[in-house]
């Protein structure tokens, strides 16, 4: 990829973390200012996200107010779902606010519904917007990983491997809920690498009964790893309604249920997370300054890629039969 530096004619770029917070943001907006700064572009933080934006709550960032943030979970500038962005009147203003500060571009890093509200910028302001996706979900188009998904899926590894020390010596079944509203991705990877039993997830329409064939069948529990993954966004209702249900149809078996919850979003991210942040961050202002707009910067094959933000969705596993196979396989 070519970049002509130097003819960029951005002065300030506004940046903001939107949504659910997720490890690696801090290494993100550490490599957009390092970046900026290196340049001589200013940076306006906007804390908040989008409610941040409407707010005019602004400040300036310098190479210096970025250090030592990179090892730290959560994000400096703070962030939020915001309803107010969704109005057309809330949209005004925070145009309003941007014209007001200076800032001649946006980059936002955030999850679907951030680059949903990034494409209403871009058709509503001649502002150019860059996306940097995060999600610990990793459910969007455009990137193979967003940042966070890989330090949750260790997070959930290294608790599900601890829960395992109880369930074997217990001989009981557990289910471990893990995050992704709407799709298995963190179950799908913390169930291979965890060795689980079965991982349910919202993608599959089989997966319960291969569980509860599994369980029919089962006569050697020694051999069992004893963990049931569930992601949240399953159609059985989580790990204690199914819990609840496998209890039902086999009284004699002991069960426990863990909901990992919110530790998935926090903490120091792992390497990867970094470097992905720092790569994501590094290229989101490169692109602005080559004239880029309105798209999403992510990682496909190991190689930089620009998404037209209109483009940018939800990613399923639906599709992924190969993933199914190799479940069926795993977890027989
Ligand atoms: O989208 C990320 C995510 O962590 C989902 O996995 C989860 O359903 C949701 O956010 C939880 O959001 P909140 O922190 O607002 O409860």
């Amino acid at each position: 990829m070519a970049y002509f530096y130097g003819m960029t004619s951005i002065k300030t770029i506004g940046l903001m973390t939107s949504g659910g917070d997720v490890p690696g943001l801090n290494a993100a907006i550490r490599a957009v200012v390092r970046t900026a700064s290196f340049y001589n572009i200013s940076v306006m933080g906007i804390e908040r996200g989008y409610e941040g934006l409407i707010d005019g709550d602004f400040k300036v960032m310098h190479a210096g107010t970025v250090s030592h943030i990179i090892d730290k979970g959560g994000t400096i500038l703070k962030s939020s779902r915001s309803e107010r962005f969704t109005t057309p009147d809330g949209r005004k203003v925070a145009y309003q606010q941007l014209q007001q500060a200076g800032i001649d571009a946006l980059i936002l890093i955030g999850g679907d519904g951030s680059m949903r509200g990034a494409q209403k910028i871009a058709d509503e302001s001649n502002i150019p917007v860059i996306g940097i996706p995060k999600t610990i979900d990793n459910d969007l188009t455009g990137t193979d990983r967003a940042i966070g998904f890989d330090t949750a899926i260790n997070t959930a590894m290294q608790a599900i491997d601890k829960i395992k020390d109880t369930a074997q010596s217990h001989n009981r079944l557990f289910f471990v809920e893990v995050m992704g509203r709407h799709a298995g991705f963190i179950a799908l990877e913390a169930g291979m690498a965890t060795g689980s039993e079965a991982i349910i997830i919202p993608e599959s329409k089989n997966d319960l009964e291969m569980l509860y064939m599994n369980l029919e069948q089962k006569k050697d529990w020694e051999n069992s790893s004893h963990i049931v993954i569930v992601a949240e966004g399953d159609e059985s209702g989580g790990a204690y309604k199914l819990a609840e249900e496998v209890k039902r149809k086999w009284p004699d078996l002991n069960t426990g249920v863990t909901v990992l919850g919110h530790i998935q979003r926090g903490g120091s991210p792992t390497a990867a997370d970094r470097n992905l942040a720092t790569r994501l961050g590094i290229h989101a202002v490169k692109a602005l300054m080559n004239g880029e707009k309105n798209i999403m910067v992510g990682e496909v094959s190991g190689k930089i890629a620009f998404t037209p933000l209109s483009e940018v969705q939800n990613r399923s596993l639906a599709m992924d039969h190969e993933t199914f196979e190799m479940m069926k396989i795993l977890t027989r």
